[in-house]
């Protein structure tokens, strides 16, 4: 039976990877995949994480499961930080949220739970955006489209292209926001424009799923969700995958949520038990530990504001870095205006290199980047960026 079998591509991205691990090049730089680096180009795990894991180590008594959704505390606090605390949604019981293995789970279980709720639904996804969005839909047996977001020549957010869109599908279809730090793009709806969309979801009746990988990353934890509190109306029905992976650090914690939010308490429940159907049918019940972390966290004053220092010092860099790119680039002799990428939000940029441009990067510098020219600015230090920039500069020329 294997026999027949042929190899399947590698993951446009985690497949880069593992391109990454083999090459020999002691000059190599990684801007592939989504993890933050700080200036010394190491992943670190936060002193707020830290200090919750001392506490956790201290005070836990059992591995027993969790429930199938997870913790209750965890639920709380999820919501707290997505719509504020005491926010109607969570005080009228509207909002039910479940426990996931980071913000992919929670976008699985979301495609699971939609292929029951309404089998007859067409996804429709950002033109660009994460590879696995299509994935994660296509493989719960969803159907798969795309709208407008990006306006290349301008690099800026196809605004009235997307509205066009929006504004014919019909009632039921979901949609799939970025929270925050659209990736691949960086560009982010402004808060007018978020209004503007919300209320075409309301007029057609659109299901808004809110991707929020990111918050915190573009200009503040409770800034970032003011897109998902734009989009939500009294009376509106929505889904939130949140992860913890970024803006906690928790990457190989795989830490995130599923929040749904319905008309009536009574929805919510019957939600909920679908939801927990839909994961007992997947990994039956979450990992404990991330999820305790960011519990442990968010529970406590002290550890809050820590954490939040520590996601404002990560935003800080990555902005330095935007900057740094930019006039790297100009040093380097380039005369093609990368000034956006000052403007674009969270860790990557989509630089516009051609995949011709991107295979020399890779090929003849040892520079990975997605093949789409997006690049992890979160990945760029002082020490790897004149390189970089040298090596962006030839393959510009041709
Ligand atoms: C847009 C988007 N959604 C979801 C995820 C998934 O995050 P997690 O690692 O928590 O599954 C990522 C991670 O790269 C992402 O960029």
């Amino acid at each position: 039976m294997f026999e027949r079998l042929e190899m399947a591509p590698p993951d446009p991205i985690l497949g880069l990877e593992e391109a990454f691990g083999r090459d020999p090049n002691p000059a190599k730089i990684n801007l592939s995949v989504g993890v933050y680096k700080d200036g010394d180009g190491f992943t670190p795990i936060f002193n707020s994480v830290k200090r919750a894991e001392e506490q956790i180590l201290r005070d836990e008594t059992s591995k027993s499961y969790l429930a199938i959704d997870g913790a209750p505390e965890y639920a709380v606090v999820v919501q707290a930080l997505i719509f504020g605390e005491a926010h109607p949604v969570s005080a009228d019981g509207l909002a039910v949220t479940a426990h996931t293995p980071g913000g992919t789970g929670g976008l699985r279980i979301a495609a699971d739970f939609l292929k029951r709720a309404n089998p007859e639904a067409t996804v429709w996804v950002s033109q660009p955006t994460w590879p696995n969005h299509p994935n994660v839909f296509r493989s719960a047996g969803l159907r798969v489209e795309t709208y407008p977001y990006f306006n290349a020549p301008a690099n800026d957010l196809a605004f009235e292209e997307m509205r066009a869109t929006l504004g014919r599908l019909p009632a039921g279809d979901v949609v799939v926001f970025h929270g925050s730090c659209h990736n691949p793009t960086g560009i982010d709806p402004t808060p007018e424009q978020w209004a503007s969309i919300a209320d075409i979801v309301e007029e057609r009746q659109l299901l808004p799923l809110v991707d929020f990988a990111y918050q915190g990353l573009a200009e503040g934890v409770r800034e970032d969700a003011g897109g998902i509190r734009a989009l939500h109306r009294p009376g509106r029905e929505m889904l939130i995958a949140s992860s913890f992976s970024k803006n906690f650090g928790l990457y190989n914690e795989r830490t995130g949520a599923l929040t749904l939010v319905a008309r009536t308490p009574a929805a919510a429940q019957a939600s909920l038990s679908h939801i927990k159907q839909c994961i007992r049918a997947n990994y039956s019940n979450p990992p404990a530990h991330g999820a305790k972390i960011v519990a442990a966290i968010l529970q406590s004053a002290a550890l809050s504001a820590e954490w939040e220092a520590e996601v404002a010092a990560m935003r800080g860099r990555i902005r330095d870095m935007r900057r740094r790119f930019v006039s790297g680039l100009a040093a380097a002799g380039v005369t093609r205006d990368f000034s956006f990428i000052e403007r674009q939000h969270g860790m990557f940029s989509f630089t516009g290199l051609t995949r011709e441009q991107v295979r020399r990067l890779r090929e003849d510098h040892g520079i990975y980047i997605v093949e789409s020219g997006r690049v992890n600015v979160a990945g760029i230090t002082e020490a790897n960026l004149p390189t970089l920039c040298g090596a962006i500069a030839t393959v510009l020329q041709g």
